[in-house]
């Protein structure tokens, strides 16, 4: 590769498309880090374990051509599923994540993770990068990445930006473009649900406010909470209360909104990089 001989950093944005500001603040983040920056855009069939939202996950290839040129992005990767599955879509990494595909996602989306670290591989070997700029919305896939390259790709360094949200708090996500003006008012539970416990933590026992949060859930048709909890944001493994305040806690909400799976974490303390 060219790039590669005149010593450029490469900086990688791995997307499934229908993009957003998010996704647009990581290119951002990725050319002002590296030289070049490259963007993919490929919808993953071994992630999705539900059929349905794989078939209804939003596709707008025109305009996040549009939107990648308005941002000077310089690469675009869009490879088709026979380039990224040679060996047909039953082919899998099988790459050891231990806690991190058992709890929280990893147990509701059974095989979700080695679907994503099956196609970061192929992606990752395709493009060769030096920085991999990725969303801490998905904080849980972000430890999964973090994991398997330092492992497979120890070259690559993985940066983890902050959630972008609307000006309601609603974290920015493709799904959201399958919400209902009604549904959308619903979803942002979620992040207040977050925030609620944050701005009450320093005032009463988490498992007590966590447990208030939840309720802002009960008594609405048109969603089902999945889990809200609070766990170590380093290993994702379960806080135990009485060691607590910790530093390194991360807060995690999965819920249905009109049968629309929605995701949102936040950090009790700092901002990790
Ligand atoms: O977060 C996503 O959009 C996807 O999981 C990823 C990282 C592009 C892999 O398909």
């Amino acid at each position: 590769m060219q790039v590669r001989s005149q010593n450029k950093t490469v900086g990688f944005v791995p997307t499934m498309g229908a993009l957003h500001e998010g996704h647009l603040s990581l290119l951002e983040r990725s050319q002002e880090k590296c030289d070049i920056s490259i963007v993919s855009i490929f919808v993953n069939p071994t992630q999705f374990n539900d059929p349905n939202d794989f078939l209804k996950y939003p596709k707008l290839l025109e305009q996040d051509i549009e939107l990648l040129e308005n941002k000077k992005c310089d690469v675009l990767f869009c490879p088709s599923v026979e380039e990224m599955y040679p060996n047909g879509l039953e082919e899998r990494l099988n790459f050891p994540l231990g806690l991190l595909e058992e709890v929280l996602e990893g147990e509701k989306r059974k095989g979700h993770y080695q679907g994503v670290v099956t196609i970061l591989d192929a992606l990752f070997k395709a493009i060769q990068p030096d920085f991999v700029f990725m969303g801490q919305k998905d904080f849980q896939q972000v430890l999964v990445v973090k994991t398997f390259s330092k492992e497979l790709f120890p070259n690559i360094q993985i940066i983890s930006c902050p959630t972008e949200r609307d000006s309601d708090g609603l974290a920015k996500s493709s799904r959201n473009l399958r919400l209902s003006a009604e549904a959308r008012q619903t979803a942002l539970r979620l992040s207040q649900a977050l925030f609620y416990i944050k701005n009450k933590f320093d005032q009463q026992n988490p498992s007590k406010i966590i447990e208030e949060a939840k309720k802002m859930f009960l008594e609405h048709p048109n969603v089902q909470l999945e889990y809200l909890e609070m766990r170590d944001s380093n290993t994702l493994e379960a806080l135990s209360y009485e060691t607590w305040p910790k530093n390194n806690a991360v807060l995690l909400i999965a819920a249905f909104v009109d049968s629309i799976r929605l995701i949102d974490v936040l950090l009790l303390f700092e901002e990790l990089d």
